[in-house]
């Protein structure tokens, strides 16, 4: 097999990208938009001595599971991975890619329980985030073309309730419209990468309960003409602020810190399982709210269940999964690296009344959770370890404190199964795992959030 190559191929399996996957003369093939059962004709991209990537050149014989995606520009715009495939199909191969990825990691097969959800697969994220190009004239925001920095501007709306990007709800597209409208009267330039020049660069939005942070991203110190651009967002009749964020610089970075207040509340309150969070453009949020409460329900009532009354929340971001455990703990302990992620985790704690109860810790999980669960070993009865780490998990340290400080249960969210399967097998001598659950954060995606629930072998003689 070698670039250029056209071939006919059979799709055997998926891969953990949402892509088809073939063996061509024992090497494996990685195809993208297409799946299991499928006869395609492919043209050879790249081919390396593991394996070998190709794309599809005509779907000859299709699974009874492809669909018409809903998105005009899904083949071209490259953000969703998984449109082409029936829903259920979806769920089934990303629960596959979790059990394939423990498989591997732990040597036997582990019960991973069916993907839930909010029942929302289109519409679901509460944050866009756009480029803008000027396009026969006029600006125009829509996406990267894969792996490229070409936009593609965005198809018209297909659906009532979703924005022209099907991932975003109406409301947040009207806010994108009226920021065209005013784009345009104002005669604004868009912003070029290769000579960077030009004004526009990114439209972000977030929607936080039932209003919008709207910010501008420019290639300069001011938005010129800012009152038509509020009066343009005050005309669709719902609640918002306004921001200008300054990013000069040649990056691919979209925000900077540099954002100014231009109308509204400096913070929008978001209220997440009864805790209220001041949110700004730049603060961590997960990007679907109702998944994200129910994975924070289901641990804050198994804490709240078990009996620990104290709680450590290894990665805690904001602090917002810190202050919902308070409720189901007397104590609870937050450990986040970003120093300014701490502040709003203690601003968000004494907003709450949860300063009694809530203990913010800058630092890195791997310095600061094993002394502190030393200490808690010898202090309480008992207390139980959440962890949420970034794509790449959890570092030796954090794990090597847990084996030996051993509480008895442990909750591992992890929106990458590959690292969470390593670390899995990492606390697998001392750790039964009593569930896994994967959750549909991001439909039409690849990309999968998965909630297990560990707890120790075998009972230890506590100081
Ligand atoms: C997936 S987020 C979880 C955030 C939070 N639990 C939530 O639901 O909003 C992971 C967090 O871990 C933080 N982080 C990354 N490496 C870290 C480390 N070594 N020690 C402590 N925190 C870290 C990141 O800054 C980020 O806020």
């Amino acid at each position: 097999m070698k670039k250029g190559d056209i071939l006919d191929i059979e799709i055997t399996s998926s891969g953990m990208e949402g892509e088809g996957v073939a063996r061509v003369d024992g090497q494996v093939v990685f195809v993208p938009l297409c799946m299991p059962g499928e006869k395609v004709r492919v043209m050879v991209r790249e081919v390396s001595k593991k394996f070998a990537r190709a794309s599809v050149i005509k779907v000859l014989e299709a699974s009874e599971d492809r669909v018409y995606p809903l998105c005009p520009i899904f083949y071209r715009c490259g953000c969703c991975d998984m449109q082409h495939i029936r829903y259920e199909k979806q769920k089934q191969i990303k629960k596959a890619n979790v059990e394939a990825c423990l498989y591997k990691a732990l040597g036997r097969k582990t019960e991973v329980n069916d993907v839930v959800g909010d029942g929302r697969l289109f519409g679901y994220r509460n944050k866009i985030q756009v480029p803008l190009a000027k396009v026969a004239g006029k600006v125009v925001a829509g996406y990267y073309k894969g792996n490229t920095h070409k936009v593609v501007p965005f198809a018209e709306r297909v659906r009532e309730d979703l924005g022209a990007c099907v991932m975003y709800e109406r409301g947040m597209q009207d806010m994108l419209d009226a920021f065209l409208r005013y784009a345009d009267a104002a005669g604004l330039d868009c912003y070029d990468e290769e000579k960077h020049a030009g004004f526009l660069r990114h439209f972000v939005a977030r929607k936080v309960g039932d209003k919008y942070a709207v910010v501008v991203v420019g290639n300069g110190k001011k938005l010129p003409l800012e009152k038509k651009l509020i009066a343009e967002l005050t005309n669709t009749g719902m609640g918002f602020s306004l921001y200008f964020d300054s990013n000069t610089k040649k990056t691919n970075v979209i925000m900077t810190e540099d954002l100014t207040l231009l109308y509204g509340e400096a913070r929008l309150t978001a209220d997440i399982l009864g805790i209220k969070a001041k949110v700004s453009p730049l603060s961590f949020m997960q990007i679907n709210d109702g998944v994200r409460d129910m994975i924070y329900s289901e641990v804050a009532e198994r804490i709240k269940k078990s009996g620990d009354k104290v709680v450590i929340d290894a990665y805690s971001g904001a602090g917002v999964l810190t202050n919902v455990l308070a409720g189901s703990a007397e104590k609870t302990y937050g450990i986040e690296i970003v120093p300014e992620a701490v502040a709003d985790a203690d601003e968000l704690t004494r907003d709450n009344g949860n300063d009694k109860k809530v203990v913010n810790i800058c630092g890195d999980c791997a310095n600061e959770l094993p002394p502190l669960a030393e200490r808690l070993r010898k202090e309480c009865a008992g207390f139980t370890v959440v962890l949420d780490p970034p794509r790449k998990g959890c570092d030796e340290r954090v794990l090597q404190a847990i084996k030996s400080v051993a509480p008895r249960n442990v909750y591992y969210i992890s929106c990458n199964p590959a690292t969470l399967a390593r670390d899995l097998a990492r606390l697998d001598d001392d750790y039964d795992i009593l569930s896994v659950t994967p959750y549909e954060m991001f439909p039409q995606t690849k990309h999968i959030e998965t909630l297990v629930c560990l707890e120790r072998k075998h009972m230890m003689i506590s100081n």
